[in-house]
């Protein structure tokens, strides 16, 4: 193991030893190679780097308490790679290379997976772009797919605590019939700025409405929404959310506790009557909303100060699968 300060680390980039990469070339995907190289190098006119060919996921490997280290339903990371592939015409990652991959780049990097007792883990990014050079716009003939680790602290400071958010109407991030549902950099690219300011005036992100009406929950920054009230998980159904592999989980785990589970359209009023609620993904895994802001109507949802009792239950069963320490009943984790 390194001797690094794990439990200190933010969410952000260090280094690892290795990444491992594989190439698209005459309509087929070549060996599995290892690299050291942090850098890539590219044609200047690469169809990701004028056109958006760009495409990621991220996943996390857990240093458990039994002494394994698992990953958390990487087969999900890798279909839903596989729809973003569809969605903007780049050639789909197979599972199994998927798969190989990210179990690869864990073995390689294991001395940089943090103790169990940090909270911190090693987070991968498996990235896909198009390399090939095009003026037109026009697919890619070929495609450079990699996935880096590096090793991550909780995304919010903090960890599982409640923070603010604020609706932001002055910015969409995504169009109802656009990139929304796919993991692709340009929807990030369009809430840097939403994103900013939210941070300026004191919150820990941003929050979407639907960008045609205005008038629904859509996402909540880079995460998911959940509202919880009379014993029910409600989650917002929409065409232009992530589908959050975390969220798809947590449906899966309250349903598992006994909880009612929606997924439909939230209007915004709704808002007013949940108990609780909470921002959800891979990076936050909770973060529990202590108060949303809606500073044009001058509207305050308050959603509590501290996390509440089902948002706590949601989390601790969460952790304790991906950690080994609850009974994985879905087969959602794989030893590595
Ligand atoms: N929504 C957005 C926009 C995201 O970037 C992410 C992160 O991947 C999520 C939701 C959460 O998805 P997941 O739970 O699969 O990490
Ligand atoms: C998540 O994992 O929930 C994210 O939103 C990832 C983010 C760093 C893009």
């Amino acid at each position: 193991m390194k001797n690094l300060d794990w439990a200190s680390l933010s969410f952000g980039y260090l280094p690892t030893d290795y990444n491992v990469r594989c190439y698209y070339r005459d309509g087929k995907w070549g060996e599995i190679e290892v690299s050291s190289d942090e850098y890539l190098k590219l044609h200047m006119a690469a169809t990701c780097l004028h056109y958006g060919q760009e495409a990621f996921e991220g996943l996390k490997a857990y240093r458990c308490p039994d002494g394994k280290v698992r990953l958390f339903r990487v087969e999900e990371n890798a279909a839903r790679l596989q729809s973003t592939c569809r969605g903007i015409v780049m050639p789909e990652v197979p599972t199994e290379l998927f798969v190989e991959m990210a179990e690869k780049v864990v073995r390689l990097n294991q001395e940089y997976i943090p103790t169990y007792e940090s909270g911190a883990t090693l987070y991968l990014r498996p990235l896909l772009i198009g390399t090939g050079a095009n003026v037109g716009v026009k697919p890619s003939s070929e495609y450079l797919f990699m996935i880096f680790a590096t090793p991550v602290g909780p995304y919010f400071k903090g960890g599982f605590s409640s923070n603010p958010y604020v609706i932001m109407r002055d910015f969409d991030r995504a169009a109802p019939l656009g990139t929304g549902i796919y993991k692709v950099g340009g929807n990030y690219a369009a809430s840097l700025k939403a994103n900013q300011l939210a941070h300026e005036k004191g919150y820990a992100s941003e929050f979407y409405l639907d960008s045609k009406e205005k008038k629904y929950v859509d996402e909540c920054g880079a995460a998911n929404f959940f509202g919880i009230k009379e014993n029910t998980y409600v989650t917002p159904k929409s065409s232009s959310i992530l589908p959050s592999i975390t969220n798809k989980s947590l449906m899966q785990i309250a349903e598992d506790l006994g909880m009612k589970v929606e997924r439909r359209p939230i209007p915004e009023e709704e808002l007013e009557t949940f108990e609780e609620a909470g921002a959800c993904g891979t990076a936050a895994v909770i973060s529990p909303i202590s108060h949303l802001d809606d500073l044009e109507t001058g509207k305050v949802y308050n959603f509590g100060e501290k996390p509440g009792p089902w948002s706590t239950k949601l989390y601790e069963t969460l952790r304790g699968i991906q950690y080994g320490t609850v009974e994985d009943k879905h087969s959602w984790t794989r030893v590595v």
